[in-house]
């Protein structure tokens, strides 16, 4: 098992879904921009959704096709126990997204706190290959990371600290000119703790010639 896999796995094997830093009882933030971007009958996707609830949100507005991908199995499954029957109504992907071939188009791909993850620049290049891939024609992108005024570790593991525009930039620089910042957020996240965490939203269209 790859160290990544096995460091994931052991989190959630750990901590109940609820106690983990970035657990929200209602992803609202993320719930808004979705309903934004997505129209009835389009192809959703959230990029290391873990045990994220707003796949429960979205099954329940009848939005999708949807998908979950992660690297842990263990948090995949945290949410498929959790969806009981209605997780027949999604695609879950267990894998590690830097190694990921799509094999279909998403209109809109989601990722809170995952690109914040990759301190490697190879990383983030096969990051953003899946994504350009991923994404069909006009497709949308939701990016949510530790805000520069944010956190400087999260589980264990350092990250990187965005802006939208040095989170464009860096977009920019891996896929010259592919993708147009399109809106943005901050939003402070309240651990369970009660501690703040900046986060920034980023949300990118795909230029399609
Ligand atoms: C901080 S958690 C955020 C989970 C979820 N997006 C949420 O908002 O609740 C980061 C997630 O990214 C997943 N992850 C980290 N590296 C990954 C990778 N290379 N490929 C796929 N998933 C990954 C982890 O397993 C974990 O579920």
């Amino acid at each position: 098992m790859a160290a990544e896999q096995q460091h994931w796995d052991g989190i959630y094997g750990q901590r109940a879904e609820d106690a983990l830093t970035w657990f929200e009882a209602v992803p609202s933030v993320s719930l808004g921009l979705v309903r934004a971007h997505l129209g009835p009958g389009e192809a959703f996707i959230d990029i290391g959704g873990g045990a994220s609830r707003l796949v429960d949100a979205l099954i329940e507005l009848g939005l999708g096709p949807l998908s979950v991908l992660d690297i842990s199995g263990a948090a995949l499954k945290v949410s498929k126990k959790r969806l009981g029957a209605r997780a027949q109504d999604v695609t879950w992907i267990d894998t590690d997204l830097t190694k990921w071939q799509p094999d279909r188009d998403y209109a809109l791909w989601h990722d809170r706190a995952v690109f914040h993850f990759l301190t490697k620049a190879d990383d983030r290049a096969a990051y953003a290959r899946a994504m350009t891939t991923a994404l069909g024609p006009h497709g949308t992108a939701i990016i949510a990371t530790f805000a520069e005024d944010g956190p400087q570790m999260c589980s264990g593991l350092p990250v990187v600290r965005y802006s939208p525009e040095s989170l464009a930039a860096e977009l920019d620089r891996l896929h010259p000119g592919l993708f147009d910042l399109i809106d943005s957020k901050y939003h402070t996240h309240t651990t369970p703790k009660g501690n703040g965490q900046r986060f920034q939203y980023s949300v990118f269209r795909k230029k399609t010639p």
